[in-house]
């Protein structure tokens, strides 16, 4: 299946709509999340050839006796450059988007608040909350080496991506 992935040479949005097709039926198949998160995030690297693409997840804090915050972000599967491994709630964009439950798009990360540079070639990035029943359990980051990459067509149809993935 996933030897198969064609990649499509047409518009941004023409790429979404061959590519999602293609990951219903790469999902649909395969239960267990860390393959599937594995496998979104090589299809969405291999068709836009995004700078950075890939997951954090919501996962209970080693340290949370010392802390209020008894979770936090950690790294998950990827393709890029490496990266920080764990984000607190609230903290940068990944950390943001699990406090407001909401994505964002960020033209230019030097304007956000406390983006985390993870690289100081990624210019701008979109971050897609990951949802199972009703409850924020990771996101979708992707990061460009471009200002301005990301605008509301990624954000519908990464949200159409997100909302694929299930535990
Ligand atoms: N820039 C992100 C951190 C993750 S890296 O981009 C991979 C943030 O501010 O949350």
């Amino acid at each position: 299946m996933a030897e198969n992935l064609s990649i499509s040479v047409g518009s941004k949005e023409e790429k979404y709509l061959e590519l999602l097709p293609q990951l219903h039926s790469l999902l649909s198949g395969e239960t267990d999340l860390v393959a599937n998160l594995a496998n979104v995030a090589a299809a969405l690297h291999q068709t836009f050839h995004f700078f950075w693409v890939g997951f954090y997840l919501v996962r209970p804090k080693v340290d949370s006796n010392l802390s209020n915050e008894p979770e936090e972000l950690v790294l998950a599967p990827f393709q890029g450059p490496i990266a920080c491994t764990r984000i607190r709630w609230g903290r940068g964009v990944c950390g943001t988007v699990w406090k407001e439950e909401r994505t964002l798009i960020v033209p230019d990360v030097e304007r956000f608040p406390g983006h985390i540079a993870c690289s100081s070639l990624s210019k701008s990035e979109i971050v897609v909350p990951l949802f199972c029943q009703g409850r924020v359990i990771g996101v979708l980051d992707i990061d460009s080496d471009c200002l301005g990459n990301f605008d509301e067509v990624d954000a519908k149809y990464l949200e159409q991506i997100a909302g694929m993935i299930t535990t």
